[in-house]
């Protein structure tokens, strides 16, 4: 399977270009103040706001995959491993500090293969998982676990059906055993089994890369499938009948940019313009992985300076992807009513050495925090169109948020990241000019800062500033306009080396710390550190 994935990947991404770009395609650029000197102006235009950063851009992936579920959520009730109901609570307590939007379950490629039965009442069957790494399916965390996990630490479900093998009716079937209220034998059945109140669906995946491991159909098969798919499978919950609290339908879209991929979206969002009165859609999913050349050989530790560029540069290509396809969508959807939901996305590096390479166990090390912050701005950048993100994934596998080893949990660099970004959630974009200037090591040059800004609910102005040069600081003097600041201050992440890492024995090598902006007037100093992910918020 893993040699399946790498083949197609390698033909989903035939070439990288050369990106030298943040301030070329983000923010509106201005040339630096101080062209190639340490200091680098912004502008913060407060009086002006854009679109809703949504809140799902935020959003977390958790597959059948690996320790993704098995050990790193689900330990089981009579685990010496502290749990509830037989899921860790260590983990609950760091993915609530993230306040986590959405988990999309049960998969991936895992999901095309999943039959919901098998996953519900006492009596569980033990299946396999032939994706990813040959081993057993136990099935003890099915549905119920799964809700009450989505329960534990107040986040919504996007459950994704099966497309692959399963059928329109086995996935309405589903849906109406988690949602519909009145006494039908399903419903009866979920009481029976623990939940007599309906469940709420937020969001819900209509197949996954069904041009690849979700049954490799061509754009016209998958169109009569999600036709079907989106006009049965239908949400009874009478709490989700009307807007804004309506189930969200995603449908399969590209999964990178070349041809292959511009025409599934062009054929995807064609068919929505001509829908009828009997299925519609609410996203298109994009799944684009951070991974130079397939099959992944970059290594998630023990790398240098130039491992660390390459990476960077191949994350910024995010831009370009979802530029190519929002455009695409422009056409046929004007008005933005569907979202690109980039429901996978992340580094993907070589599989640790000594684990079983379709576990995808890898370590996350400061580079991994810059990429996410790099993503995150992408995605800011695009909020109008772009209202949904999951990175892959939440646990133990790719870019993960936590890591675990038995009893012993480790907050990962990327996590950080998430956690200083929640002030973000929902916040109202606003523009940031600035000349990035450049870094360059060997025959890769990557802009050298990157800079968004926000205003919460409550009106508090927040910036994020990433800096990317791994050797030189860099002062920022941010003059905001529409705003009169009295004192800024937030948390800074760095760490010695670009490829440090938090372990068990060591996990607080990358680890925030306080940091406090000079205010003169209306302009906000602050000096950031090599390689380094900055938020402050702004007192007025
Ligand atoms: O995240 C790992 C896998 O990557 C997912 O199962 C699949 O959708 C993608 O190819």
């Amino acid at each position: 399977m893993i040699q399946t994935l790498a083949r197609n990947r390698g033909l989903a991404c035939p070439r990288r270009r050369l990106v030298l770009s943040l301030a070329l395609m983000a923010a509106v650029p201005v040339p630096p103040t101080t062209a190639g000197g340490e200091s680098i102006a912004l502008s913060v235009d407060a009086s002006r706001g854009g679109a809703k950063i949504d809140r799902s851009l935020f959003g977390q992936f958790a597959e059948h995959l690996g320790h993704g579920v098995y050990e790193g959520v689900w330990v089981g009730p009579d685990s010496p491993i502290p749990n509830t109901r037989g899921i860790r609570n260590d983990v609950v307590t760091a993915l609530k500090a993230l306040k986590v939007p959405n988990v999309r379950w049960p998969g991936g490629c895992f999901a095309d293969e999943y039959h919901w039965r098998k996953g519900i009442g006492p009596r569980r069957a033990v299946t396999l998982n032939p994706n990813w790494g040959g081993v057993t399916e136990s099935n003890a965390f099915g549905t119920h676990e799964f809700m009450d996990f989505m329960d534990q630490i107040g986040s919504e479900a996007y459950v994704s059906v099966n497309v692959g093998s399963g059928t329109p009716q086995e996935a309405a079937e589903w849906l109406e055993y988690l949602t519909a209220a009145p006494p039908t034998t399903l419903a009866q059945e979920r009481a029976a089994n623990g939940h007599p109140a309906p469940y709420k669906i937020a969001y819900l995946g209509i197949g996954n890369e069904s041009w690849d491991c979700g049954g490799n159909m061509t754009p016209d098969y998958y169109l009569s499938q999600l036709k079907a798919y989106s006009r049965f499978v239908r949400n009874f919950n009478p709490a989700q009948q009307q807007d804004p609290h309506r189930m969200l339908k995603i449908a399969v879209g590209p999964g990178g940019d070349g041809p292959r991929w511009t025409e599934w979206t062009d054929a995807v969002m064609k068919a929505w313009q001509g829908r009828s009165w009997s299925w519609d859609l609410d996203g298109l999913s994009l799944h684009n992985y951070t991974v130079p050349k397939w099959p992944p050989s970059h290594k998630s530790t023990g790398f240098g300076e130039s491992e660390y560029g390459e990476i960077l540069k191949s994350t910024l290509e995010m831009d370009r992807i979802i530029a190519t396809h929002s455009a695409i969508m422009d056409k046929y959807d004007p008005q933005k009513k569907i979202a690109l939901a980039v429901d996978e996305w992340g580094a993907w590096y070589a599989p640790l050495p000594g684990t079983n390479p379709g576990f995808l166990a890898q370590q996350n090390s400061l580079r991994d925090a810059v990429l996410a912050a790099l993503n995150l701005n992408i995605f800011a950048r695009h909020a109008e169109r772009v209202r949904m993100a999951n990175i892959a994934q939440m646990v133990n596998v790719l870019q993960a948020m936590v890591l675990t080893d038995r009893e012993k949990m480790v907050l990962t660099p990327s996590y950080h990241v998430f956690r200083m970004y929640v002030p973000f959630q929902d916040a109202t974009y606003v523009p940031v000019r600035f000349g990035a200037g450049t870094y360059t090591h060997g025959d890769i040059t990557l802009p050298r800062l990157d800079a968004i800004a926000a205003r919460d609910a409550a009106g508090k102005l927040w910036l994020a500033v990433t800096n990317l040069d791994p050797n030189r600081s860099v002062a920022v003097e941010a003059s905001l306009s529409g705003a009169t600041p009295r004192s800024a201050a937030g948390e800074t992440l760095t760490a010695p080396r670009v490829d440090s890492v938090n372990s068990f024995d060591a996990p607080n090598t990358v680890a925030p710390k306080p940091i406090t902006a000079k205010v003169q007037g209306a302009t906000l100093s602050l000096t950031l550190e090599p390689k380094s992910v900055t938020v402050i918020s702004v007192e007025q």
